[in-house]
């Protein structure tokens, strides 16, 4: 059978990892194909570390490319160690961020060329794109509030709200972009319901890959 690559994006707070967990859960009871859940940054021990210099430490600036580049050198390892092997054993990867992150990210929020961008995204992918996208649609003021309820902040959540509100068009315009891999889901309704939503986009597209 043949592996599948679920990603999924949304500004901070906006039920990535829930949804992801929930998920993952109702797939290994519905699908006979075994699942990996995994998340960039720091899906590898590398990733790891990378994760914590992009996010956690704040002894250091970061320049925007260089913040681009360590995303790209977290990706491609991430592909190499993860990712394809598990697509390569038919397994359905679902994948908390990739691409449109470093769209909605580096170029929308922190200004970078968006061909620079796509750029780095094509180096560190060479072309393997997800199967779907579930962007988890949410008003970037609730997203930092249910994030400051969890407690401590990244590097990113500590960001200005005008920045989260670029790198939300940004998801935006991948949205209109790719209508039919992008897959918008109302994220401001309970848990259970956002569950729902996503249970029926991907078992409509579930059927659709099976006639692939
Ligand atoms: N639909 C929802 N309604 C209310 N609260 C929610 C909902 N989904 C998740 N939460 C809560 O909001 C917080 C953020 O959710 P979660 O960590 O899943 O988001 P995330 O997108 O992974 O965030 P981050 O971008 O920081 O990784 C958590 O405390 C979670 O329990
Ligand atoms: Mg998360």
């Amino acid at each position: 059978m043949k592996g599948r690559l679920i990603v999924w994006e949304g500004v901070e707070g906006s039920g990535k990892t829930t949804q992801v967990a929930a998920i993952a859960e109702w797939l290994q009871s519905t699908q006979s194909q075994e699942v990996v859940t995994t998340r960039e940054p720091g899906g590898t021990a590398l990733g790891k570390h990378l994760r914590n210099l992009l996010l956690k430490e704040e002894i250091h600036t970061i320049h925007d490319k260089t913040e681009l580049c360590l995303y790209a050198a977290d990706r491609i390892q991430h592909l190499e160690e993860v990712i394809k092997p598990a697509l390569a054993q038919g397994k359905i990867v679902l994948c908390d961020r990739f691409t449109a992150s470093s769209i909605a990210y580096q170029c929308y929020g922190r200004g970078l060329d968006y061909s620079l961008v796509e750029q780095f995204n094509q180096i560190a992918t060479n072309g393997l794109g997800p199967d779907l996208t579930i962007w988890l649609k949410l008003d970037v003021r609730i997203g930092l509030q249910r994030v400051k309820l969890r407690g401590e902040s990244d590097r990113f959540e500590k960001a200005a709200l005008e920045f989260h509100q670029r790198v939300h068009q940004g998801y935006q315009d991948i949205a209109l972009r790719q209508p039919q891999t992008f897959i918008t889901i109302e994220a401001n309704q309970p848990q259970a319901l956002v569950t729902q939503a996503i249970q029926q986009a991907l078992s409509k597209h579930f059927q659709e890959f099976d006639e692939t």
